[in-house]
């Protein structure tokens, strides 16, 4: 039988239970998060032995292909580390047994009397068998990538504490196309990048030292992915320069050996401004000749490029609307040019216009993805890939699917994902966002009828298209630990995987990475499963619920709150709340008419209040604030009852971390519990910055009388103060009461005091500040005349002013006061930060 992967059958309780006997405690080594899940941690035990007398000592590589002799070395390495031993290398089959890679071809040259299956290419084949009568375990397939693919697959299912005794695992990957896209700029930012700086370029150039770039690709590879577009969408024209090219031709270099190919961003207007020609209308035979010599040249320089992506006539970008001419006319011009070096386009669907008039009730960027390109379906070329984004807006915390994936029937396709956190958290807040994916993937479009998931349809399987499959927004950079957060990396891991099988389950994926990444403890593995598996949904309830979009700032940064600023403005159409409702009407009846752009059993679902989904009820309809949800509760109350579950749970994934404490190796639990402790604190500023807009807004007051209720809490602004001032937050609801104290006197520090009444007792206290990225701030906190703590605001929070994405919170725990007590903060600011506060927080100490 062929399946897509031989893992999917495994039984995960007993794998944890028998991988953890069998290996070292993580602790007993020093760990780097660059090694992200390819740690190869050695095994130790029962599992060590049967390793021992069934894995051969010998690795024979049958073919000479720079892939294959990288995957005779990765084989090396993962069996050194594992096992400690280092297997014996060779290039014939050796009279004892072996792990044998080959391609089919040379496996017939070598041994007719073994018939593989057939697979389809990067598929690949795991036999124990006997080989001139020696057992052996031969990893075979068409190609040398699949080869590759193979060898990764048997050093997890031995990471993993899989048996290998009685292999035939037949893999084939679900779709052709898993590329990554990464956003960097040729001066060395990353557009919505949060793990540091690019690993190909600086300063306009690529960087010479591309080691990092070889890592990378070795990452990729290990989860199948066998493309990666290395420089931003929004293109700059420069990157198909002819001085440029040689650049690049040392990226894809440093790729090949693992099978990964490299592909760029074009911008559409390049033959004017690097061909100097007086046009780039798609259609002039100028362009047309320009477009051909372009690839002509850049394929004698790299001539295994895998295409382009292309984005046009989207947020600024030219594109063939300057001329009159179609997304066709523009994504064929360049096909036509790609065609006969067997490239590729990946033409961006995510097209819309960010200047509409929000005044008027029937506009929808919703809309435009499928009104841009379903009228266009069937004329693009045959080497063109419709690249569209899972949602019909923009990556937000909850959408729908894009209705285009069942508009296009006779174009390819492929889904977009976004692995960088935009929207859910910028990697400082923990999302995993494989069940969203997951949800995504096996959405049903009823495209023909039932039966016609996302997943085949991006795939190409239900139109039988020839090309088709994934693309994961990724934005790895230079960081030790890649992404700029530990845990976020099981979102690149899940997206690999997901890409190479949807059929895999979220808690499958999740587990494997815990165990390849954190070690194989059982406490360790089934707690930190839990969290990934929960934590797109804590994020969802504290941020923008029931498809509301985030209700983050989208107008900047897109991180913290700001409710209002998708509202009255070109950019987006997302939730219109005004006083008595919220909520997009996307209907056809009454609203926009997006929901008729799905196929009609879907499109009936959605435009029914009686059927549509809690979760989608705000994207598609306008309510009340008192209708009530399928639930039983208003959407007000819903609003309230989320936030604070939200922002509770978000403190309990502080003490589920705890609990690891001494499992997981110092540092890296240092740096998790350090971005969980600042979540926590988040999730409070999101809780309180919703909870207090509807609370105005509506007017309806909190059921259970929390919104716009602090216990414990004291304004920075009715404190004591000297020298500092009373300022004004904008939006209003990112500062608790909408206002904030900033040092501005020239006689700093300031101090804000407070004069404790309680009881005498332990307690725990919140100082709430903003932490902007534009200076660096000095805070102490003294009781009487002790000095309790002090700190410095020198966290990079992707905000230049105190608003929702740079409020953060500073914990003191256990502090003892007694009536009289007078609290004092002194603030002394830094660069053009200004030691801002928020509030002071005093509550009774938690537990012991
Ligand atoms: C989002 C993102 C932009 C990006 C764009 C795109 O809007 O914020 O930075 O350029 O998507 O996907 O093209």
């Amino acid at each position: 039988m062929r399946v897509p992967d031989g893992s999917a059958r495994f039984r995960l309780s007993c794998l944890v239970v028998f991988a953890a006997a069998f290996t070292f405690p993580a602790l007993a080594r020093a760990e780097t998060a660059r090694a992200a899940w390819l740690r190869y941690a050695p095994i130790a035990g029962p599992a060590l032995e049967s390793l021992d007398a069934h894995l051969p000592v010998t690795v024979v590589a049958l073919d000479g292909s720079v892939v294959i002799k990288t995957a005779q070395q990765e084989m090396m390495r993962g069996v050194r580390g594992m096992l400690g031993r280092t297997l014996r290398k060779e290039s014939h089959l050796p009279a004892e047994s072996a792990i044998i890679l080959a391609t089919f071809a040379s496996l017939r040259d070598a041994t007719p009397a073994v018939r593989p299956p057939a697979l389809v290419e990067d598929g690949y084949w795991i036999k124990t068998l006997a080989v001139r009568g020696h057992p052996s375990i031969l990893i075979a397939a068409p190609s040398d990538r699949g080869v590759l693919y193979g060898v990764f697959a048997l050093l997890r299912r031995i990471a993993l504490g899989h048996e290998i005794t009685a292999l035939d695992v037949r893999a084939v990957p679900y779709a052709p196309m898993r590329w990554v896209n990464q956003w960097d700029n040729l001066d060395g930012s990353i557009e919505r990048g949060y793990g540091g700086r690019s690993i190909f370029f600086e300063d306009g150039y690529v960087i010479n030292d591309l080691s990092r770039a070889g890592e990378y690709a070795r990452l990729l590879a290990s989860v199948g992915i066998n493309g990666c577009t290395v420089n931003n969408v929004n293109a700059d024209p420069r990157v198909i320069s002819a001085e440029f090219l040689p650049q690049l031709a040392r990226i894809a270099a440093r790729f090949r050996p693992w099978g990964v190919r490299l592909s760029v961003a074009v911008d559409f207007s390049s033959p004017e401004v690097l061909g100097h020609l007086p046009t780039f209308d798609p259609l002039d035979p100028r362009v047309i000749v320009w477009w051909k010599q372009k690839f002509d040249e850049i394929y004698r320089v790299i001539p295994d490029l895998a295409g382009v992506v292309v984005k046009a006539d989207s947020e600024g970008r030219l594109g063939p609307s300057a001329y009159g001419r179609t997304h066709a006319d523009a994504a064929n011009v360049i096909a036509r040019a790609l065609a006969p070096h067997g490239g590729l386009v990946f033409y961006r669907a995510f097209v819309y216009n960010h200047h509409l008039d929000w005044r008027n009730l029937k506009n929808d960027r919703a809309r435009a993805a499928y009104d841009n390109f379903h009228p266009l379906d069937g004329r693009f070329d045959a080497n063109v890939v419709i690249q569209i984004k899972n949602g019909p807006i923009d990556f937000q915390v909850r959408e729908p699917v894009s209705p285009l994936f069942a508009g296009l029937r006779k174009t390819n396709q492929a889904i977009e994902l976004q692995i960088t956190q935009e929207y859910t958290g910028q990697q400082r807040h923990l999302c995993f966002l494989v069940p969203m994916w997951k949800q995504v993937l096996d959405f049903d479009l009823h495209a023909d009828g039932p039966g016609t998931p996302v997943k085949a349809l991006v795939a190409g399987k239900t139109f039988h298209r020839p090309v088709g499959g994934f693309v994961g927004v990724a934005n790895l950079g230079r960081d030790d630990n890649w992404l700029g957060a530990d845990l976020a990396m099981a979102n690149l891991y899940g997206f690999g995987r997901l890409a190479w099988n949807p059929d895999l389950s979220a808690r499958e994926i999740a587990t494997e990475w815990t165990l390849l990444t954190l070690g194989s403890a059982p406490r360790v593995v089934s707690t930190v499963t839990a969290m990934l598996l929960d934590s797109w949904h804590i994020y969802e309830s504290y941020t923008g619920p029931l498809g509301a979009g985030t209700l983050t700032d989208i107008l900047g940064s897109h991180y913290g709150p700001a409710i209002e600023s998708s509202e009255r403005n070109g950019w987006g159409q997302w939730h219109r709340a005004d006083a008595h409702g919220i909520g997009m009407d996307r209907t056809v009846a009454t609203g926009t008419g997006f929901i008729g752009q799905y196929p009609p059993a879907v499109a009936g679902m959605y435009e029914s209040l009686a059927t549509c989904p809690d979760n989608l009820l705000l994207f598609m309809h306008h309510v009340p604030y008192t209708y009530r949800l399928h639930s039983g509760e208003t959407v007000i109350q819903y609003i309230y009852d989320s936030h604070y579950r939200g922002a509770s749970r978000a403190a309990g994934l502080v003490r589920q971390w705890q609990t690891l404490r001494g499992s997981i190796d110092g540092e890296r639990y240092a740096r998790v519990l350090h971005r969980l402790t600042y979540q926590a604190g988040a999730a409070i500023v999101w809780r309180d910055a919703v909870c207090n807009w509807f609370l105005r807004t509506s007017g309806i007051p909190d059921a259970r009388g929390r919104a716009g209720h602090f216990p414990g809490r004291f304004e920075a602004e009715a404190m004591g103060l000297q020298g500092y001032k009373v300022v004004g937050v904008r939006p209003w609801e990112t500062a608790s009461g909408g206002k904030a104290v900033e040092c501005r006197g020239t006689r700093a520090p300031c101090s804000a005091t407070l004069r404790f009444t309680g009881k005498p007792g332990w307690y725990d206290l919140n100082v709430q500040y903003f932490d902007q990225n534009n200076g660096v701030s000095h805070f102490k906190l003294f009781v009487g005349s002790r000095l309790v703590d002090s700190w410095a605001a020198d966290d990079t929070l992707p905000s230049t002013l105190p608003d929702g994405s740079s409020s953060t919170r500073r914990t003191l725990t256990r502090i003892a006061l007694r009536p009289g007590d007078a609290i004092r903060i002194e603030g002394s600011p830094g660069g053009k930060e200004l030691a801002p506060l928020d509030y002071l927080e005093i509550h009774p100490a938690r537990g012991p």
